[in-house]
């Protein structure tokens, strides 16, 4: 059977989309470029980090581009000055609460959120206020989670649920206090974590990164003769 398309207009395109598709697959069909920090596609379409949003003609707000299905007639503007303050706000208040070690953090130069502050040409951050206080687990022979620098998106919590189907780590606390983490705020170490890494695969910034030592872990797996034994438990840091 055909598929049911509607065509809608993107920054002036024409341009048919399947229905039932997402304003952000219509525009990356036809080259527009959308930032997203939260979305995975079919693993995290949860429309959290609103990086994403567009203008909608004829509606009142801006609307997350990632799980707004494409509809006959729409008129989508991408790029408006409104757009373009309103992912540059939504960006300035991430790093207001983020950990800024970028110099030394494993993924910089590879940070989606470092690359959309350049993109949106961030050069300072005009809100200081709390900042979240976190200990670093790194009590796991091979996954370091860092909460500071985690920007509440949630693709790791969808990566292990639904890719790995293992569901260790959810958001934990309300608002402010929220964090991704295992239940209870448990170490990785003290569930039932498979170390498989697709939480750091997913991660878009340096929350979640593999431990240093981790090679050192693998040579031990691999060679039972070598009986090196693997140093667990690191006493927490607290940054
Ligand atoms: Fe759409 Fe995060 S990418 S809300």
């Amino acid at each position: 059977m055909a598929m049911e398309m509607v065509e809608l207009t993107i920054d002036g395109q024409k341009i048919k989309a399947p229905k039932g598709s997402t304003v952000l697959e219509a525009a990356r069909s036809a080259g527009i470029k959308i930032p997203t920090l939260c979305h995975l596609k079919d693993i995290n379409e949860i429309g959290a980090c609103r990086v994403c949003v567009v203008e909608v003609q004829g509606a009142r707000s801006l609307q997350a581009s990632c799980v707004l299905p494409v509809s006959e007639g729409m008129v989508i503007r991408t790029n408006s000055p409104a757009v373009r303050e309103s992912r540059k706000t939504t960006v300035e208040l991430l790093l207001s609460d983020h950990k800024r070690e970028c110099l030394t953090c494993v993924r910089n130069t590879n940070c989606e959120l470092q690359n959309l502050a350049e993109e949106l040409g961030i050069r300072d951050i005009p809100y200081e206020g709390e900042k979240s206080k976190h200990p670093i687990d790194d009590f796991s022979p091979s996954i370091v989670r860092d909460a500071e620098k985690c920007i509440l998106c949630r693709r790791c919590v969808s990566a292990c649920s639904k890719l790995q189907g293992v569901a260790v780590i959810s958001p934990n606390e309300r608002g402010f206090e929220t964090v991704i983490a295992p239940a209870f705020n448990q170490s990785l170490n003290d569930v039932a974590c498979t170390m498989c890494g697709q939480c750091i695969n997913v991660c878009p910034v340096g929350a979640l990164k593999e431990k240093e030592e981790i090679d050192k872990v693998w040579e031990a797996l691999a060679d039972p003769e070598k009986h090196v034994v693997v140093q667990t438990a690191p006493a927490i840091r607290v940054s």
